[in-house]
C-alpha cells in the first residue's frame, strides 16, 4: 500500500515524504515541478536511503492521475500541489483559482473513482481572515482577504460538502501557520524562485549575502517590540504532523479542520536574533512601511492537533534558525547548482 503525495517535490511536500518513508510508507510522488526541482526528491532518497516512486504530471490531468492509481496500490493522499504566493494570487487570481481548485476537484474525482476516500489537505491559518482575537481556534469564523487564502477557503468547503455527500470519505484539513527550517541534515530545504516574500528565507538569504538587508515591515504593531508576531514551525514537526494525519485518515472517517502550529509567537525582531545568534552572521536591518494587510498577530491553539492526532510541535525557534542555516550556508543558490 502507498500513500501519494501531490506537490511532493516541493518545500513541505519533500520534507514530508521523508518522514512517511521513516515511519515505513511507500510513497508516491505526482508534481509538475512548477515550483520545484526533482533534485529535492533525489535528496529525499539519500537521506532515507528508501525510493520515491515519482511522476512528472499537472494533477489537473486527468488521464495521468488514473494512470497514476492504476499502477500504485494508493490508499490514501497526501495533497499539498498548489501556487501559494499572496501577491502573485492578487496579480493573477484566475492562474490560482484554475490551479489549485481544479487541481483538488480532479484528484478528488479519481479518487472516487479508484474508491480511495483518505485525503490530508494544505490549508493554512489564512482562512482565519482577519480574527478578532488570538489564539485561532478551529471554530472561529473563517474569511479569507486574497485570491490565494479564497482558493484555500472554498477547498475546505468543497471536501467539506464531499463529505456530507458520502460519509465514507476521511478528510484532515490542516492549517498550517508559518512552516519555517528544514532537515537536520541541510541537504533539503526551501528553495524560493525570486526575491522571497517571506520573513526566513529573506533573512537567510541575506545571510549568505544574496540580499543586503531585512526590510522589517512595521515597527508600530500592538506587540512585544511593535514588530508582527507569527507562529513559526520547524517544517519536520509539520512533516511529522503530516504522518500523525495520515494514520488518522486511515482509522477514523470524518472531515475535520486542525491547526498545526505551535501556539508560540515570535517577532520579526526575535526571529532576526534568533538567526543571528545561529548563524554567527550578522543580519542588517531597516524599518519600513507595514505590508498592506499584515495583522499584529498570529499564533494557534494547537490542542485540537494534540487530541485528535497525538502531535505537537517539539522544535522551537533555535532549531529552525540553525536547520534553515545549514541548508542555506550548504545551498547557497538552492537546489540549481
Ligand atoms: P511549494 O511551492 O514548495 O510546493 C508545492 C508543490 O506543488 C510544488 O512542488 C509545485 O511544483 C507543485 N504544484 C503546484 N501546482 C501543481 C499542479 N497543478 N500539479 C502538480 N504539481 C503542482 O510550497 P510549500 O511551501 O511546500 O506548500 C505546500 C502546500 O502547503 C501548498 O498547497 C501551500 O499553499 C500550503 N501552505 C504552505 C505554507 C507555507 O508557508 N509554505 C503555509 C500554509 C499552507
Ligand atoms: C504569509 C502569507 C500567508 C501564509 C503564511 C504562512 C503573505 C502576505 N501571507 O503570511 O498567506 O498563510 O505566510 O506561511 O505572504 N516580514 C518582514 N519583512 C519581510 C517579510 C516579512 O518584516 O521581508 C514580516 C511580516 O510583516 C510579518 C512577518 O514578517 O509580520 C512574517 O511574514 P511572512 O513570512 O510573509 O508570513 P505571513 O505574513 O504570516
Amino acid at each position: 500500500m502507498a500513500v501519494l503525495v501531490t506537490g511532493g517535490a516541493g518545500y513541505i511536500g519533500s520534507h514530508t515524504c521523508v518522514e512517511m518513508l521513516n515511519a515505513g510508507y511507500e510513497v508516491v510522488v505526482v508534481d509538475n515541478l512548477n515550483n520545484s526541482s526533482k533534485e529535492s526528491l533525489n535528496r529525499v532518497q539519500k537521506i532515507t536511503g528508501k525510493k520515491v516512486k515519482f511522476y512528472e504530471n499537472d494533477v489537473r490531468d486527468k488521464e495521468a492521475l488514473r494512470k497514476i492509481f492504476n499502477e500504485n496500490n494508493i490508499e490514501a493522499t497526501i495533497h499539498f500541489a498548489g501556487l501559494k504566493a499572496v501577491g502573485e494570487s492578487v496579480r493573477e487570481p484566475i492562474m490560482y483559482y484554475k490551479n489549485n481548485i481544479e487541481s483538488t476537484l480532479t484528484l478528488i474525482e479519481v479518487m472516487t473513482e479508484f474508491n480511495v476516500k483518505k485525503l490530508v489537505f494544505s490549508s493554512s491559518a489564512t482562512v482565519y481572515g482577519v480574527a478578532k482575537e488570538m489564539p485561532l481556534k478551529e471554530g472561529m469564523p473563517t474569511g479569507a482577504i486574497n485570491p490565494y487564502g479564497r482558493t484555500k477557503l472554498f477547498i475546505e468547503e468543497i471536501l467539506r460538502d464531499l463529505y456530507v455527500s458520502d460519509n465514507s470519505w476521511s478528510i484532515a484539513l490542516l492549517r498550517y501557520f508559518n512552516p519555517i527550517g528544514a532537515h537536520k541534515s541541510g541537504i533539503i530545504g526551501e528553495d524560493p524562485k525570486g526575491i522571497p516574500n517571506n520573513l526566513m528565507p529573506y533573512i537567510a538569504q541575506v545571510a549568505v549575502g544574496k540580499l543586503e538587508k531585512l526590510h522589517v515591515f512595521g515597527n508600530d504593531y500592538n506587540t512585544v517590540d511593535g514588530t508582527g508576531v507569527r507562529d513559526y514551525i520547524h517544517v519536520v514537526d509539520l512533516a511529522k504532523g503530516h504522518v500523525k494525519a495520515v494514520g488518522y485518515v486511515l482509522k477514523n472517517e470524518g472531515c475535520e479542520a486542525i491547526n498545526l502550529g505551535t501556539g508560540n509567537g515570535t517577532s520579526v525582531l526575535q526571529l532576526r536574533d534568533a538567526f543571528v545568534k545561529a548563524s554567527g552572521v550578522e543580519i542588517p536591518y531597516v524599518i519600513d512601511e507595514r505590508r498592506p494587510g499584515d495583522p499584529d498577530e498570529v499564533y494557534a491553539d494547537a490542542d485540537k492537533a494534540k487530541e485528535l492526532l497525538g502531535w505537537e510541535a517539539e522544535l522551537g525557534v533555535d532549531e529552525m534558525c540553525e536547520d534553515t542555516w545549514a541548508w542555506q550556508s550548504g545551498n547557497p543558490q538552492g537546489y540549481t547548482e
